[in-house]
């Protein structure tokens, strides 16, 4: 079999390596990929937004599997495109995929259906939200309507703030027509947990659940990142919270995007808060998360592509989808500066042993040299029977990688630890 992963990052990465596992795959291609997962796929210059390109190589090299992994290419209709030419594809159509690209329909969508979120309301006029804002219960969040490159949320403390995020959304239009529509929604409290899982429609399975950390720094100081760190799984998401959120927030939105003629097929993403009135949804994502996946995949049991398979086919129901008791951890190792200014192209060294549990999301060739080509450059990942022991692990993994300028955060998976000590 032949199968095409569109993106780059580590998220791909850690799909490639997992795809790979299954004896019928003889090539993986990645559009575009990068140099540091070049031992796992043939990376291909076609960039992930380029729709009519990817359709036109899937067919071209008779792919027989694609799986569309980032947010923009999905909400672009890459999915669409590829099964408009016949090759079975994993990743929401367009049309349901606009469950993470509009957070206006998302909001409106859990309103309509009851599902938990955060009060909010929608403004397409700048001084209509500033008057708003007058009198909004502070602090107050922020957020641009469409894509923005995981930065248009803005949690303002105070009102200046608050005024300030409007019209720079609205007004300098920092995030482009992603700004047109914003929502203002009311500040939640409590732990986040992320909860990926697979559905076809008809049936809806989660995944093991995991923690990410978004701030660059330790004690989850400095500015907001992609993802610095991620665990496995999150020890706040108890059973029967994770029972709740199956009645009141999983089934619910897939029923509700098969009522809107809007059928999601795909990973859906639970961005939730577990807050002192119940579990309640952050944000949807309508793909894997990154580094969520770097965690919950080397987690899964089952076959990656047999999973995957049956949520294209509709029989996500007859698949088994087990995954271990084990705990994962994966340390995000960027490039100093990193979410803002930083240097690049630097030797990155990899040691053999940790190869196999390392996820490269930005790297180039260089003179025959792997150097780094990115903010986030990699993630390396460790397994263990606890917690403690898949921490430790992960931090070991670390010092086998070297590039000029790295930066970590040095406490993935200290707040649930403790959590966890503390149940
Ligand atoms: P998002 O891009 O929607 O994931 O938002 C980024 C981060 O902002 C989330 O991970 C939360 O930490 C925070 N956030 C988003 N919405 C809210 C909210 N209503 N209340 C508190 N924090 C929020
Ligand atoms: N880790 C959050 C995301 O993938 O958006």
């Amino acid at each position: 079999m032949k199968v095409l992963v569109v993106g780059g990052g580590g998220r791909e990465h850690a799909i490639i390596k997992k795809i790979k596992e299954n004896k019928a795959v003889e090539q993986i291609f990645a559009l575009p990929g990068n140099a540091g997962m070049s031992d796992d796929a043939v990376c291909v210059n076609i960039g992930a937004k380029e729709i009519d390109k990817i359709a036109e190589f899937a067919c071209d090299n008779k792919i027989d599997y694609a799986v569309v992994a980032p947010d923009d290419p999905l909400v672009l209709g890459a999915v669409d495109a590829l099964t408009e030419k016949g090759i079975p594809c994993f990743g929401p159509k367009a049309n349901a995929a606009i469950i993470e690209g509009s957070k206006v329909f998302s909001k409106n969508l859990m309103k309509k259906y009851s599902i938990p979120t955060a009060a909010y309301e929608v403004f397409n006029d700048m001084e209509k939200a500033l008057e708003y804002l007058e009198t909004a219960p502070i602090p107050t969040v922020i957020k641009a309507d469409g894509l923005a490159l995981g930065k248009g949320v803005i949690i303002a403390m105070t009102r200046d703030e608050a005024k300030n995020a409007v019209r720079s959304m609205m007004e300098d239009k920092v995030f482009g027509k992603s700004g047109d529509n914003i929502v203002i929604e009311e500040f939640l409290t409590g732990p986040e947990v992320s909860v990926l899982a697979f559905t076809d429609g008809e049936t809806l399975v989660p995944m093991v659940s995991s923690m990410d950390h978004k701030r660059a720094g330790d004690n989850d100081t400095g500015l907001n990142t992609g993802g610095m760190g991620t665990v496995a799984p999150n020890p706040y998401y108890t059973d029967d919270i994770a029972k709740e959120c199956m009645e009141t927030i999983f089934l619910p939105t897939m029923n509700a995007m098969n009522k809107e003629g809007r059928t999601f097929r795909g990973c859906l993403y639970f961005g939730l808060m577990l807050t002192p009135n119940g579990p309640k949804v952050i944000e949807y994502n309508c793909r894997f998360g990154d580094p969520e996946t770097q965690v919950v995949l080397p987690l899964l049991k089952s076959d990656l592509l047999t999973v995957m398979q049956a949520v294209t086919n509709g029989t996500l129901k007859d698949t088994a989808v087990e995954f271990s008791d084990d705990s994962a951890c994966c340390v995000i190792m960027a490039s100093k500066g990193y979410p803002e200014a930083y240097e690049k192209g630097y030797e990155l060294k990899i040691g053999e042993s940790v190869k196999n549990d390392t996820y490269v999301a930005g790297a180039a060739n260089k003179d025959g040299k792997l150097v780094t080509n990115g903010g986030r450059v990699l993630g390396v990942t460790a397994v263990a029977k606890d917690l403690k022991s898949a921490i430790g692990g992960a931090y070991e993994k670390v010092k086998e990688i070297e590039f000029a300028n790295a930066f970590y955060r040095s406490d993935i998976g200290k707040r649930a630890l403790k959590a966890l000590e503390e149940k």
